[in-house]
């Protein structure tokens, strides 16, 4: 059977605002979801709920049929260890790029000679193996973002949230990061949601696109859409 991440009327205030507004959506196994929107739809909210960082006021999510949100202490981060969500702007950790790869991949129970090849091997595939003994405080925004990409992939997660990925990056790095989206959600059947504000990305990208506005999911297209259609809504 294959597997589903769905997110059924999800919605969360803060104060009196209703950022995100009775949202469903479904994510198939190896199928790539793109969310467009204007800032502050709720899209980063929605994401972060997903990735059980804040909690929905209602609503639910389910992943292969299991309730994931109200999961307990012990078995929320063994889900969450199934997830990559690399936000708008990635935090890195204060320790060289290598150790940034390296130290989520031993926090997963990789051993330290595994976990040491595949740091290198991902640093080099994110065009970073240059950078490896670098403080990753010091890299450039879109140094960080490649570095949060390759560590993101390097855990082989079955679900992938990412915000923005290509923000920050130049077009050639861009381009090869959605290239590399593409197949490794396609080779290892993973779900992946994306947030992004590019046209482009959408189309190369997404199986699925939802369009959100003030909370809510307005429009969803399956495969081919114009142009016009995504930009009268942002
Ligand atoms: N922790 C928070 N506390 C209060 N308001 C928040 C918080 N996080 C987000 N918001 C507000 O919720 C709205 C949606 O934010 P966000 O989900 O980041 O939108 P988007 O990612 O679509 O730009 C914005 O108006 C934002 O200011
Ligand atoms: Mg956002």
């Amino acid at each position: 059977m294959s597997r589903v991440l769905r997110a059924q009327n999800l919605t969360k205030r803060f104060g009196d605002d209703k950022v995100v507004d009775n949202v469903s959506l479904e994510s198939p196994e190896g199928k790539i979801t793109v969310i467009m929107g204007p800032n502050g739809a709720g899209k980063t909210t929605l994401l972060k709920m997903l990735a059980l960082l804040i909690p929905p006021d209602a609503g639910e999510i389910e992943y292969n049929g299991v309730k994931v949100n109200t999961l307990g202490e012990k078995e929320k981060p063994e889900f969450q260890r199934k997830i990559s969500f690399v936000p708008q702007k990635p935090p890195v950790l204060t320790a060289s790029v290598f150790r940034n790869v390296y130290l989520p991949l031993r926090f997963r129970g990789v051993e330290p000679s595994r976990a040491k090849s595949l740091a290198e091997e991902w640093l080099a595939r994110f065009r970073l193996a240059g950078f490896s003994r670098k403080n990753a405080q010091n890299l450039s925004g879109g140094e960080k973002q490649l570095l949060a990409l390759a560590r993101a992939f390097a855990t082989q997660p079955e679900i992938l949230l990412l915000d923005e990925p290509t923000a920050h990056l130049a077009p050639q790095n861009a381009e090869f990061v959605r290239e590399f989206i593409k197949r490794f959600v396609y080779e290892t059947k993973a779900h992946a949601i994306i947030v992004s504000h590019s046209v482009t990305e959408a189309k190369t990208l997404a199986d699925r696109l939802l369009v959100m506005v003030s909370g809510k999911i307005k429009a969803v297209y399956d495969g081919e859409f114009r142009e016009e259609e995504i930009l009268k809504w942002i």
